[in-house]
């Protein structure tokens, strides 16, 4: 049976060129890149190799990255090491942070968290393709807001939200701005500097480096408190010996990632609009997200009548990977908050499949997809009691 991948903001293969870049550091360069002797100091090199990779990406310094376990990581660090340090500068009430009603839960979790110690968070509202609107975001700032931190593009729905207006507010405000950029890196050009962004989260696994690493970039003179003691690797922010073969995976897969962003992008769109064009054929099918503010490589459908568990279960079936909700919370069960926050009535949420694409994907699997697509659709209406057409 043919076999589709079509769950790329989910996870990516390693690729070949990354994978090869690690394979020494696993058994030839295995050395503790805190250690002085030339084991320890192949390491260490490797890591600031590393860094400049993944600062050309951002358009930043290689000193403005930290390294992590993932985008989970990131995004706690960024948001309870800013909350936890500027706290200490205010007095006692009112320590405030905006975010928006369809993060990730790696942020909306820790804000929720944050609430329990005392802090107080604005959680923005979205129009029905998932936008904040920035009046929204100048409305809610007040003298005790320490930060804002809002997603890149939406891991679910694709939709982009206005990084540079986002920027200039924060900036005028002088509050720490912080994204969430990892479904974003690696299809959208990212320049920090040009954005104002102070603080970017991004994951290893989801631009085609192995899972388990990320990082932080921290902008020159943004101060964080540390989240977990212990040795003080990267600059005390960040205790744990170098996931060393790991960092250098995600060195290259940066590196990759900006040298072949346009063609890529160019790729992914261009196969996109094949596939939103086909699938919107089926009878009752409608398009979740900003039909233009989108990622390349992001399809979120709805169909009436249908059942996105039952759907993907059926695709699979066929050979077919797609998504009901973001991977981590699709297991839930529950109608996704994001869906929701557009808009969207539960049975409606549920009814909803999302469709990636990646490096790797190809024309053929765009027309497999088209193909067994809405025979499926039709097949699952006509066992469905809410389709009585
Ligand atoms: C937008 C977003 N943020 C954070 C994460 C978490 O990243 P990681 O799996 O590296 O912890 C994901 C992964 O699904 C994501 O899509």
């Amino acid at each position: 049976m043919k076999k589709v991948y079509m769950d790329y903001a989910a996870t990516t293969p390693v690729d070949k060129e990354v994978i090869d870049e690690m394979i020494p550091y696993f058994d030839k360069y295995y050395g503790n890149a805190s250690s002085i002797h030339s084991f320890g100091r192949d390491a260490f090199d490797a890591g600031e190799k590393s860094r400049e990779q993944i600062s050309g990406l951002l358009s930043a310094n290689a000193d403005e990255i930290i390294f992590t376990s993932g985008g989970t990581e990131s995004d706690n660090l960024a948001i309870k090491g800013a909350a936890y340090l500027n706290k200490k500068k205010r007095d006692s009430k009112g320590y405030h942070i905006i975010t928006s009603e369809i993060e990730h839960p790696a942020v909306l979790e820790t804000c929720k968290y944050l609430e329990k110690q005392g802090f107080n968070v604005k959680y923005l509202p979205v129009d029905k393709y998932g936008l904040i609107k920035t009046k929204d975001l100048e409305d809610a700032i007040s003298k005790n807001t320490l930060l804002i931190t809002i997603i890149f593009a939406n891991n679910e729905i694709g939709t982009i939200e206005p990084m540079e207006e986002i920027g200039k507010i924060a900036k005028k405000h002088d509050v720490i701005f912080h994204t969430d950029a990892v479904q974003a890196v690696g299809k959208v050009p990212i320049d920090v500097k040009k954005l104002n962004i102070d603080l970017l989260s991004l994951s290893s696994h989801k631009i085609y480096g192995p899972k388990g690493v990320g990082a932080l970039y921290i902008r020159k003179g943004v101060k964080l408190q540390t989240i977990a003691h212990g040795g003080g690797h990267e600059k005390g922010l960040r205790s744990s010996t170098h996931n060393t073969p790991g960092i250098v995976g995600l060195g290259k897969a940066c590196e990759l990632g900006m040298n072949r962003l346009k063609k890529d992008a160019a790729h992914m769109k261009n196969l996109r609009d094949v596939l939103i064009k086909e699938i919107l054929k089926v009878e009752e099918s409608y398009l979740n997200g900003h039909p233009e503010k989108r990622l390349v490589n992001n399809a979120h459908f709805r169909f009436t009548a249908i059942e996105g568990e039952s759907l993907n279960l059926m695709l699979d079936d066929k050979g077919i990977a797609g998504a009901t909700g973001s991977a981590c919370s699709s297991k839930k069960l529950q109608a996704s908050h994001v869906l929701l926050a557009i808009g969207l009535k539960p049975e409606e949420a549920h009814g909803s499949l999302r469709l990636s694409l990646g490096r790797m994907s190809t024309k053929e699997d765009v027309s497999y997809v088209t193909e067994v697509l809405p025979e499926v659709v039709n097949n699952l209406r006509k066992m469905s009691p809410l389709w009585n057409r």
